[in-house]
C-alpha cells in the first residue's frame, strides 16, 4: 500500500435504465467511505449522467463517462468547470457543462488526441492498457504494456503525468472471471510505473496512480490493493450491485 490516494471506480458500461440508477443512488445513499480515504467513481452511460449528478446528493461519487472503441481507453476526471469545450465531442460537453467527473474512450490514436483535449479542457484523463491472452502466455506483457504506455503518454507534460491515472486492464481479465493474480498485477502496474520513470523521473512515477481492472470482485480487492504499485481498481460486473459496489470499498471504512 502506498500513500498515493486509492481511486476505484465503477465501469457500468451500457448497463442499466434510469430507474435502477436511481434506485443504486439511493441504495449507497450515505454509505461510502469518506473521500479524504478513497477516490470513488462511478462511468455510466452516457444519457444517465445527468441524473447521476443530480441525485448522487453529498455522496462523494465522481460521475463518469466512457466511450468504447478498442483496447486502449481513456477515462478523466474534471478538475474544473468550463464555459466552453474545444472539441465536438459530446461527453467533453456533457462534462463540462454538468462538472462530470471522469470520460472515457478507448482507441490508442484517437486516445492521444483526447488527452490532449481533456487535458486542455482541464480534465485530468485516465490512461488504460493491457494485453492480450496471447500476448500474456507468450511472456510479452511487460514489452506490449510499455510500448502503449509510451504511446499513450507521448507529448504529455510531466505534470499533466503526474495528475493522471494510468490502468492496466489485461484484455483477457475484462469481463471474463479471470483476474490476474495480485502478484501479476502489481509486477505489471511496476512496469508501468518504471515506464513513466524512465520518461519523466522518478517525482513524476511517485505521483502517478495506476489502477488494475479485470474481474476485480470485493472478495480480491483488499489483496490487490496492499500491493505497493496498485493505487485503486477499474471494476465492471462488480460495481453493478450496490451492495458489491460498497463491499469493494469495505476496506476504506
Ligand atoms: P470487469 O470489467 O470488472 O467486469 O472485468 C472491467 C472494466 O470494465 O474495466
Amino acid at each position: 500500500m502506498s500513500s498515493r490516494k486509492p481511486i476505484i471506480a465503477g465501469n457500468w458500461k451500457l448497463n442499466k435504465n434510469l430507474k435502477e440508477t436511481l434506485a443504486f443512488l439511493a441504495e449507497i445513499d450515505g454509505k461510502l467511505p469518506s473521500e479524504d480515504k478513497v477516490e470513488v467513481a462511478i462511468a455510466a452511460p452516457a444519457m444517465y449522467l445527468i441524473p447521476l449528478v443530480h441525485h448522487r446528493g453529498n455522496n462523494p461519487l465522481k460521475v463518469s463517462a466512457e466511450m468504447f472503441t478498442s483496447k486502449i481507453q481513456v477515462r478523466s476526471q474534471v478538475k474544473h468547470h468550463l464555459k466552453h469545450s474545444q472539441t465536438k465531442e459530446l461527453n467533453i460537453l456533457l462534462l463540462v457543462t454538468q462538472n462530470v467527473a471522469n470520460i472515457s474512450t478507448k482507441q490508442m490514436k484517437t486516445s492521444i488526441k483526447k488527452a490532449h483535449a481533456l487535458f486542455a479542457a482541464g480534465v485530468t484523463p485516465i490512461l488504460c492498457c493491457g494485453e492480450t491472452l496471447e500476448t500474456f502466455e507468450a511472456g510479452k506483457t511487460a514489452e506490449w504494456v510499455s510500448g502503449q504506455i509510451e504511446a499513450g503518454l507521448k507529448g504529455l507534460t510531466a505534470e499533466q503525468v503526474s495528475s493522471m491515472v494510468i490502468a492496466y486492464e489485461p484484455i483477457w481479465a475484462i469481463g471474463t472471471g479471470k483476474t490476474a493474480t495480485a502478484e501479476i498485477a502489481d509486477e505489471t502496474c511496476g512496469v508501468v510505473r518504471s515506464v513513466v520513470e524512465k520518461l519523466y523521473g522518478k517525482n513524476v512515477s511517485e505521483a502517478v496512480r495506476i489502477q488494475y481492472g479485470g474481474s476485480v470482485k470485493p472478495e480480491t480487492v483488499e489483496e490487490l490493493m496492499s500491493k505497493e504499485n496498485i493505487d485503486g481498481a477499474l471494476v465492471g460486473g462488480a460495481s453493478l450491485q450496490a451492495a458489491s459496489f460498497l463491499g469493494l470499498l469495505d476496506i476504506y471504512k
